[in-house]
């Protein structure tokens, strides 16, 4: 089959790999319709990770059953799914309390796994024709038969979930006010959710002017941190207040409002922007390890934090990734009733041939590319 490899920083290629297969008899292998390009997917392809040459990318995947193991019961071939970009066992202390982004089993000695991903364990990516699925019954879930929705149902392998998962992390309520750093998808997705969830505003903090401009267009207030000091300008929002949630959906790969990477810049933005006794949700990705940072510090994950703030401003905080199937099933829903069109940020769909070249752009922030579906 067909295959979007890692060659090293900088360098990925289509070339042909073996096919994906049933290698346990719980697994289901998935000819993939649509698998997106990802924010996470660029910290490896930077060479900011330690993610081995010959792995395929590719952890937002969804498809059509094309086999089974014979230790499956609830799919068969033909069904449409999504796939979480988790992977879970279903069985283990964590997945049984719906903490699937932490299960013991699949990534033994940490936990978490994911396809195609550094430190989420060995499995491939689904920037492929086809993918194999572990634990396929558990981590499936099933669409709607057809082609309808198509754009909208890939965005609930990760993204659409996992701002989700930031608002909820951030403790919001109906009413509450909420400050997004980041308008990538992610950050969109988390404005989209908060919107939903009944948010009385939402400011969105970046300074990619089409990406602003989409925050917009989901209802949300652009704060274009080019300007000036987003916490000058939040502030300035909120007659001095503050907001009552704040959001991080950037990661450690941050640049402060003068274009210099400095990773924590969001966090020390969200406490000094959150009101006292507010909470912060963290789902931008933070890394224990970074060999490619530029200070001794930042090689081991560690940043300055002002916790004295934080600890005086009685704030609390949430971190980690998302348990996309705590959420998927209500998404969908939400979909399929026409509450919610995740699938609006979309701004390019090509076929695999085209990926190479969809992460230079994508990786370059090209204007306008926002979000990349590949559809092998
Ligand atoms: N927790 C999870 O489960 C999970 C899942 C998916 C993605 N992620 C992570 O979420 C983060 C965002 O993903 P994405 O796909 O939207 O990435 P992205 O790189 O496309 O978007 C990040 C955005 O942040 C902006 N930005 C950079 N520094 C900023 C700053 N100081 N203030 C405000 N905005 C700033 C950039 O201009 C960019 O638009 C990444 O770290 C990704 O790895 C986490
Ligand atoms: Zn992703
Ligand atoms: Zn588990």
């Amino acid at each position: 089959m067909r295959a979007l490899v890692y060659n090293g920083p900088k360098d990925v290629a289509v070339v042909d790999v073996p096919d994906a297969r049933v290698e346990a008899p719980t697994d289901a292998v998935v000819r993939i319709t649509t698998t997106n390009i990802c924010g996470s997917d660029l910290h490896m392809y930077e060479g900011r990770t330690d993610i081995e040459t010959g792995r395929i990318f590719g952890h937002e995947n969804m498809g059509v059953v094309e086999e089974v193991g014979s230790g499956v019961t609830r799919l068969k071939k033909g069904d449409r799914v999504s796939l979480p970009f988790n992977i879970a066992c279903g069985h283990c202390r964590n997945c049984m309390r719906g903490r699937t982004a932490f299960c013991l089993e699949t990534n033994p000695g940490t936990a978490g796994a994911a396809y195609g991903f550094a430190d989420m364990g060995p499995y491939q990516g689904g920037q492929a024709e086809y993918l194999r699925v572990p634990f396929a019954d558990f981590n499936a879930l099933h669409l709607p038969q057809g082609t309808e929705h198509e754009n909208d149902f890939t965005m609930l392998s990760d993204i659409f979930p996992t701002g989700w998962h930031g608002v909820e992390l951030s403790g919001m309520e109906p009413g509450d006010s909420v400050v997004v750093m980041g308008a990538g998808p992610v950050g969109l997705m988390a404005a989209l959710s908060a919107q939903v969830r009944g948010a009385s505003v939402v400011y969105v903090v970046d300074r990619a002017p089409d990406r602003l401009a989409l925050a917009e267009k989901m209802g949300a207030v652009a704060v274009d941190d080019s300007k000036g000091d987003p916490v000058e300008q939040i502030m300035e929002l909120t007659d001095g207040v503050g907001t009552d949630r704040g959001v991080e959906a950037v990661g450690w790969q941050a640049h402060d409002h003068t274009g210099v990477e400095k990773p924590g810049t969001t966090i020390e933005t969200l406490v000094q922007s959150v009101r006292a006794t507010g909470g912060i949700g963290v789902v931008g990705v933070f890394v224990p390890e970074d060999p490619g940072a530029a200070t001794e510090e930042a090689k081991e994950g560690r940043f300055a934090f002002p916790y004295g703030d934080f600890w005086f401003k009685g704030l609390s905080m949430a971190t980690g990734q998302a348990n996309v199937k705590a959420y998927n099933r209500q998404l969908r829903d939400l979909i399929i009733t026409g509450k919610a069109s995740p699938g609006s940020i979309v701004s390019h769909e090509l076929g695999l041939a085209d990926a190479v070249d969809a992460y230079k752009n994508f990786d370059e922030r090209v204007d306008g590319w926002t979000k990349v579906l590949l559809h092998p």
